[in-house]
């Protein structure tokens, strides 16, 4: 996976992405990072990107030129057409089949604004997909695009080592994942669970999964919407959980 950023604060991008797992998927050569500084693109020599807006109100917006240049600069470098994604609040929320999706391109090229936005006909001449990461208002998409970026590379074939990739996830099937448990036995009073102990793997794999339904339940329970859920499910959480609309 080839990552392109345009952003104003290149650093920000290039220290967070060389930290920890996506570090060491830069350093295995399974993900590229190019972080591309927008100022780059600007023609005065103050390298200004941003104006004030057409028909007034608060705030300053970046200048359609210095974003359409380097959204072209990048298609001249990549191989195919790549998607050029829009980090705003405006855009679809983010989740975890569209971090496996993303993870099927080859190049993925992320636009981030500051200030109150992008002039939109750089949006429209340019920009493929639009996506926020939840419902709140941050002071730029870098945060963003790092959070879209981490999640999709644990997606790429390599990044995660055996271990580190088990497939009994979060969102797995729609369900938050059953608590987990190491070495000691005893922490502070607390006992692991004795099913867990007992070695009868058909009694864990059950308890794992009521666990996830639980917790689902108590936490999330918007995503039973979305969830395959069998008979035994749904009979645990009408015998144990009150008042759930599924
Ligand atoms: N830029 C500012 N806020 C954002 C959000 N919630 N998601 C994506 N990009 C953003």
């Amino acid at each position: 996976m080839d990552y392109y950023v345009l952003t104003l604060f290149p650093e920000m991008i290039e220290a967070c992405m060389k930290t920890s797992i996506t570090g060491r998927a830069i350093n295995n050569g399974y993900i590229t990072m190019n972080a591309v500084n927008i100022r780059d693109y600007a023609a005065n020599k103050h390298r200004h990107v941003d104006d004030y807006p057409y028909g007034g109100g608060a705030g300053m917006v970046m200048q359609a030129e210095p974003v359409y240049l380097a959204c072209e600069d990048i298609k001249k470098k990549t191989k195919k057409n790549p998607r050029i994604i829009y980090m705003t609040p405006q855009g679809r929320v983010f989740d975890q089949s569209m971090a496996k999706e993303l993870a099927k391109e080859e190049e993925l090229v992320f636009l981030c604004g500051h200030y109150e936005g992008i002039d939109e006909r750089a949006i429209e001449l340019e920009v493929t997909d639009c996506i926020s990461i939840g419902d709140y208002v941050l002071t730029g998409g870098e945060l963003a695009a790092l959070v879209v970026m981490d999640a999709v590379s644990r997606m790429v074939p390599g990044v995660l080592s055996n271990e580190e990739s088990g497939k009994s996830e979060s969102f797995e099937n729609s369900l938050l994942e059953y608590p987990q448990y190491k070495r000691p036995e005893e922490f502070m009073g607390r006992r692991v669970p004795e099913i867990l102990l007992s070695g009868h793997h058909a009694n864990i794999e059950k308890w794992r999964r009521e666990q996830s339904l639980a917790r689902t339940a108590e936490m999330r329970p918007d995503l039973f919407k979305k969830a395959e859920l069998d008979k035994k499910d749904i009979e645990y959480l009408k015998n144990n959980i009150k008042n759930l609309q599924l």
